[in-house]
């Protein structure tokens, strides 16, 4: 029986929805939806029933691989903290990064479940940059620039002190195409920042390191690359950290958003290539 009507979405990804209404996300073949998630990079599950309680969404993703455990545990849930010390748990935008960029272990798949949505117009969405196509669609100069810059990046948190250093234009770790590794630099009139990474650019000169902020910038944020989703309760979002950036949009304090995160790592997982220290 057919069970999933799958729709492209523009750029990249796939919107995945139930040919019926009580169709139940654990009913869809794993398998086949990493088959979606190997060409697509990025899947968005909707209107499907789905997980009433953390432990059920954690047992589905260990369906997906051997789930990233932090010191918190295997989910982390993305609220809004009231006074919160660090970006990750306010309500300002966040940069476009890679997840596990300052862990032992970089995860291959993200995995989100939308337990409660911001309202319409209170921002929030999810971002993401499509690696892949932003090299495809650059020129060759602008490559040569990217492919001679190295970021050496600092960040200490709740959770760790690590430092990170990667090319710019890096390898996919399992499949070998190239992919852009990159902590785009807070910027300013996007707001008030908590506890911002520390971040350095190597290989370049200062007219250069300008234009490749400027240009990774328009890269990555072009509609020819890039796709923000914009949170349904219920959604269940599964994308591909080893090719895609990600980041966040602000959105209103106080607003209902709920969000569930789980690293699911790659099969063998990957040992962060980049990673100098870690504490
Ligand atoms: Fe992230």
């Amino acid at each position: 029986m057919r069970k999933m009507k799958i729709t492209k979405i523009n750029p990249f990804g796939v919107l995945i929805e139930p040919l019926d209404a009580c169709i139940d996300v654990r009913e869809l073949k794993i398998e086949e939806l990493r088959s979606h998630f190997r060409k697509e990079r990025l899947l968005a599950l909707r209107g499907f029933r789905t997980f009433s309680a953390a432990d059920e969404f954690a047992s589905y993703c260990e369906g997906w691989g051997k789930i990233s455990v932090w010191p918190f545990g295997q989910i982390l849930e993305l609220v809004e903290h009231a006074d919160s010390k660090d970006h990750i748990f306010d309500n300002n935008y966040v940069p476009l990064h890679w997840d596990g960029m300052y862990r032992p272990q970089v995860p291959e798949y993200q995995i989100f479940h939308c337990v409660r949505a911001p309202l319409p117009g209170q921002g929030g969405r999810t971002t993401f940059s499509n690696t892949v196509m932003a090299l495809e669609n650059a020129s060759t100069s602008l490559r040569e620039l990217w492919g001679r810059a190295t970021g050496i990046y600092k960040r200490k948190m709740e959770f760790y002190d690590s430092k990170t250093v990667s090319p710019i234009v890096a390898k996919h770790p399992l499949r070998g195409f190239p992919v852009i590794r990159y902590n785009e630099p807070p910027s300013e009139e996007k707001g008030k920042f908590l506890n911002p990474p520390d971040l350095e650019f190597a290989g370049l000169n200062s007219a250069e390191e300008a234009q490749l902020h400027q240009s990774l910038r328009d890269a990555l944020y072009s509609p020819s690359n890039f796709y923000a989703h914009e949170w349904q309760t219920g959604d269940i979002v599964i994308a591909d950290n080893f090719s895609l950036l990600h980041g966040r949009e602000g959105f209103t304090s106080k607003s209902p958003r709920h969000i569930r995160r789980v690293h699911v790592l790659s099969d063998p997982p990957l040992e962060n290539p980049g990673l100098e220290s870690y504490q």
